[in-house]
């Protein structure tokens, strides 16, 4: 992932506001990026192509089948490239389709395969902005985590005065610096993570078990690793697959989780355990299926190791973030855990509402530090990943000073 400059990808829709991205390309550019553009059949109609690949010295993407001979399918290229793709100006349709997940042309299709960041700078008439389905849409988008730079109030090019103008092109630069920056703040640092439920085996077919589905995990691992952080993710059995660019480990018991950790942690900066580690395991696996006529009445437990616990005993220097799952007293047990575990961070939820939390896409946390207790909105699980690690990065960054 290291390169020279920072990339950014500007795409840009059809309207009257295209013309003030020439001015955000210049902006970007001397605050020492690398940009590369790609357009709209509708912004070529307000901005010609040629004005773009003047100004950048790159060739700007349109179509997905007329362009200029690429090496790499030009989308792919593009994606994979972005550190940051911001979309300015960016028209209702544009955002209804991302929010939809549709691919109809080469910016659509772009911002699809990106892993990057979107920075959406909306613009449109103040009755589109305001209505309903956009709204809708603006928020859908907004919990996957794309960042808005909220249109301005002023006279439109329709005629109406009102909400729906580009933002300032310096507001819309300054979140765009904002997310090259935070695309790098982890480089160097070593993050382990642990996700999943463990599964502990009573007999060859039969375990207990939790619900974890491992979504916060692998969220956190992704971003991490977008971040610049060599990830190593060690995750119970759950059924996502292998993020970009971690290692992954896969393992089934709360011992071998443990062993998982342990090998790794020597070098880790920062340790995020999300997973949920069962607690007890059967004193005994049975080596044959048990079979239903001879069932022990009981099943003797063991307690089983807490490795965040064991990690916070070890005072290596790492910061060491909790996940706390309540259904009473969340902050109060939290604040508990918090100095029980040594750890530097614990996010908390409330797992009594059944819409949040376990197996879903969304949570409402908590994040209980020594010093406070932050409460964040409801978030996708991505978001919620991004702002636990500017919090990470925020405390790497104080400890190394
Ligand atoms: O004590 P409790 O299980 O609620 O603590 C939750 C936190 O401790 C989570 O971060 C979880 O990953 C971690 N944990 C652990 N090993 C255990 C139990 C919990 O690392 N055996």
């Amino acid at each position: 992932m290291a390169r020279g400059k920072p990339v950014i990808v500007v795409g840009i829709t059809g309207g009257i506001g295209a013309y003030k991205s020439c001015e955000l390309v210049r902006r970007l550019q001397k605050s020492g990026f690398c940009v590369k553009v790609v357009m709209t059949e509708a912004a070529t109609r307000f901005v010609t192509p040629l004005t773009f690949r003047t100004l950048t010295g790159e060739p700007v993407a349109v179509s997905l089948w007329a362009d200029e001979p690429h090496s790499k399918v030009h989308h792919i290229s593009l994606a994979e490239e972005a550190d940051v793709f911001a979309i300015v100006p960016c028209t209702a349709n544009v955002i209804a389709k991302l929010a939809q997940g549709r691919a109809d042309d080469m910016l659509t299709t772009t911002a699809l395969a990106t892993e990057a960041p979107l920075v959406i700078a909306p613009a449109m008439n103040t009755h589109m902005w305001r209505k309903e389905t956009t709204r809708r849409n603006v928020e859908t988008l907004r919990t996957r985590g794309a960042v808005f730079v909220e249109p301005g109030t002023g006279e439109l090019a329709c005629g109406d005065v009102g909400e729906g103008r580009l933002a300032d092109v310096n507001a819309i630069a300054d979140a765009i610096e904002v997310e090259a920056r935070r695309c790098r703040d982890l480089a160097g640092a070593h993050v382990l993570v642990t996700a999943g439920g463990t599964q502990e085996p009573i007999d060859p077919v039969r375990f207990i078990g939790n619900h974890s589905s491992g979504k916060t995990g692998f969220a956190i691992a992704e971003e991490a690793a977008r971040r610049g952080a060599r990830v190593s993710l060690v995750t119970g059995p759950v059924s996502l697959p292998d993020p970009f660019g971690c290692e992954v480990v896969r393992v089934q018991t709360a011992l071998q989780m443990r062993a998982a950790v342990l090998a790794r942690f020597s070098s880790a900066d920062v340790a995020i355990m999300t997973a949920a580690v069962a607690d007890f395991r059967p004193a005994a696996m049975s080596a044959e299926k048990i079979k239903k006529t001879d069932a022990p009445a009981s099943i003797g437990l063991e307690r089983n190791p807490d490795i965040l616990a064991e990690l916070g005993g070890m005072d290596s220097g790492a910061i060491l973030v909790g996940f706390a799952a309540e259904t009473t007293d969340v902050i109060a047990n939290a604040q508990g855990k918090l100095a029980a575990k040594h750890a530097d961070v614990i996010v908390a939820n409330d797992v009594s509402d059944p819409s949040m939390g376990f197996g879903t896409d969304h949570n409402k946390v908590y994040f209980v530090t020594g010093a406070a207790v932050d409460e964040s909105p409801v978030l996708g699980k991505p978001a919620i990943a991004r702002d636990l690690l500017d919090r990470v990065a925020a405390l790497l960054e104080a400890k190394r000073g």
